[in-house]
């Protein structure tokens, strides 16, 4: 019975929620905008247009459309100088352990981001060969909470949406994942991923067994 297990990126499998944030930081203050934690929050799952028109709009700043692809391209320079020094280590904790019993029992791998930078990422953390199939921002035109990452990626792994379970971290990529009608699991504060059909803080709360029990029951 297989079934395909489709990974969030960013704060699932590496967090980079931290780099994105010091990256945006820089770029906001540059601009005259104060920048917070919690603000950064609202950015997780959000595409790098769209962050940069909500930063702007907290600033109540306009800017001409060169302004903005330039600004648009110094926060990617800048959070690719963290990236360029990732490797292994940052790999959430639980999360190779499950990759790899997926992985053995033959169960559908892929990756579901709204990062353009996702495919130079899992290359830095050496995970490039543990997907079977990648959709990352680079083929996809409608953002989540909308389902198409996901279910670009069950078509490609030729699985049903209901035979396909989903790892978020955000409300916007749970609701896409609901939407889909694919078995939710965040990965984060309970309070926040209310939505999810399972929340779990960390990987490290998640076992093989839990996850042996989707492979061979009925999802939906
Ligand atoms: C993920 C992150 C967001 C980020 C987006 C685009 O969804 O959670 O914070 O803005 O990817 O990432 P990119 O690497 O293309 O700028
Ligand atoms: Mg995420």
């Amino acid at each position: 019975n297989k079934k395909a297990f489709i990974f969030d990126l960013d704060g699932v499998i590496v967090d980079t929620a931290k780099y994105h944030f010091l990256a945006w930081k820089k770029l906001a203050n540059s601009i005259g905008v104060d920048f917070t934690e919690e603000q950064n929050e609202q950015l997780k799952g959000v595409s790098r247009v769209r962050s940069l028109e909500k930063i702007l709009a907290w600033g109540n700043i306009e800017l001409s459309e060169e302004k903005f692809m330039e600004l648009m391209a110094k926060k990617n320079n800048d959070y690719l100088t963290y990236v360029n020094q990732m490797d292994e280590s940052e790999i959430l904790p639980g999360v190779t352990r499950i990759l790899a019993y997926l992985a053995e029992n033959e169960q559908g791998i892929a990756l579901g981001s709204a990062s353009k930078n996702a495919r130079t990422i899992l290359q830095k953390v050496n995970l490039y060969d543990a997907f079977e199939v990648i959709v990352d921002g680079t083929n996809v035109t409608k953002a989540k909470p909308d389902p198409e990452v996901f279910v670009n990626a069950a078509k490609q792994l030729s699985i049903e949406n209901e035979n396909c379970v989903v790892f978020e971290d955000s409300v916007a990529g749970i609701q896409a994942a609901n939407t889909a009608k694919m078995i939710s699991i965040g990965i984060g504060d309970k309070e926040v991923l209310k939505e999810a059909d399972y929340v779990f803080n960390d990987f490290t709360e998640i076992s093989v067994d839990f996850i042996k029990e989707l492979t061979m029951k009925k999802l939906k």
